[in-house]
């Protein structure tokens, strides 16, 4: 057998820029430094107890241990509809308007493999998340980045893309609160994406993986709340944050019933949805005590004080976040984000992700993640002024 068998699909996927930087910082943690990793974006925080007992409980239950309904559980697609309700005062249908994921992350690879043909277009952020990108190249489509910078508070400028790009685009994904910029988006801005999508026949895709996740005492508008929206598109939703359930794989589509038709069907050919006793846990996270999700942003909202606040004293130029678990700022002059990135590795044992790894609008900037504890915070701003020095 030939040594290399990956269809050209495999090899058309992009590279993952960030696993040659995961194995500098390996090689460097077998050295015994004491890194601070805010390179990633893992959540720090247990999942709360309830929902691992009410795992436990349900695992221990054997009518959990079969197959689920290929759709899932219909206990768990009417508590995502309960809390749609409750939370953003969206209506749903349990049957035609929710798919199940196995995280969000499978549902936006996987949109793209259910809309577009190859040789269709599909805008995205730049910088924006890169598993978007891996669905398009799957779909043999193409992509077509909208610059998503400061100068326009990290929104696409739909004015500024070529008629040409948008008669052919047919998909668009979207993301806020936004990883990287850490930007938020009103709800007038989710209006006019309604009829930017209506008026040139494109299908949106809305990534809420960081909607609960929101500082000041403000609250993320959902996409679905501006009116028309269920005609054009879905919305992505996913437990691994507002739960800190990163590692149970639980995430939702919601909206659109032809959209959410098409990954249903396309997930019925490679699964049989999640394991019953998860589903049963997640649909308790949704309908159960809140007070937890309250706790957690209020966790990452004295880091953000903390952080930014010491990033600026070093005299680092940092955006405050509106939302997510992370911090985008700019790398000093002189430096490329890579460079940045080196420089902190080697002189402070702190990891930043470097903005380039986000699309090319994202060089010039790192991004870091509020994950450790505040002294640990405290620690990585001091190794990075003495770095700097
Ligand atoms: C912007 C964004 N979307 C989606 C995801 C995927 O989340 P999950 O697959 O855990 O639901 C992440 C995870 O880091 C993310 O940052």
């Amino acid at each position: 057998m030939k040594k290399d068998v990956a269809a050209q699909r495999i090899k058309n996927l992009p590279e993952h820029f960030f696993s040659s930087l995961v194995a500098k910082v390996q090689k460097k943690a077998l050295t015994g430094a004491d890194i601070i990793d805010l390179g990633r974006g893992n959540p720090d925080q247990p999942t709360p107890p309830h929902i691992v007992e009410v795992l436990c409980k349900a695992a221990r239950d054997p009518s959990t241990h079969g197959y689920s309904p290929f759709s899932g559980l219909k206990e768990l697609r009417e508590a995502i509809c309960v809390f749609y309700e409750r939370e953003f005062g969206v209506k749903l249908d349990p049957d035609r308007e929710v798919a199940i994921l196995f995280g969000s992350k499978a549902g936006l690879v996987e949109i793209s493999q259910c809309v577009l043909d190859p040789g269709d277009i599909c805008l995205v952020p730049n910088p924006g998340y890169p598993d978007y990108w891996s669905g398009i190249a799957l779909a043999g489509a193409k992509r077509y980045d909208m610059p998503v910078i400061e100068e326009n508070g990290f929104l696409p400028d739909y004015e500024n893309i070529p008629r040409e790009i948008v008669s052919k685009a047919k998909l668009m994904l979207i993301n806020y609160p936004s990883n990287p910029t850490t930007a938020q988006a009103d709800l007038d801005f989710f209006k006019a994406t309604v009829k930017f999508a209506k008026n040139n026949g494109i299908i949106v895709a809305h990534d809420f993986a960081y909607g609960s996740i929101v500082f000041d005492g403000k609250k993320a508008p959902s996409f679905l709340q501006a009116e028309g929206a269920k005609d054009v598109g879905v919305e992505f939703y996913s437990l691994s944050k507002t739960y800190n359930m990163a590692g149970w794989r639980v995430g939702f589509a919601l909206g659109n019933e032809s959209v959410i038709s098409a990954i249903n069907t396309l997930q019925n050919h490679y699964f049989a949805s999640l394991f019953p006793a998860v589903q049963k846990a997640a649909a308790a996270a949704l309908t159960g005590p809140q007070e937890c999700v309250k706790e957690l942003v209020d966790i990452y909202q004295m880091r953000r004080d903390i952080f930014v606040e010491g990033l600026r004293q070093i005299g680092l130029e940092v955006c405050k976040p509106a939302g997510t678990f992370f911090v985008w700022g700019k790398v000093p002059k002189g430096f490329s984000s890579v460079e940045f990135f080196e420089l902190l590795l080697e002189r402070a044992n702190v990891v930043v992700a470097p903005g380039i790894g986000f699309g090319k609008y994202g060089e010039g900037y790192f991004r870091a993640g509020l994950l450790d504890g505040s002294e640990r915070l405290k620690e990585a701003v001091y190794r990075i002024g003495k770095a700097l020095e």
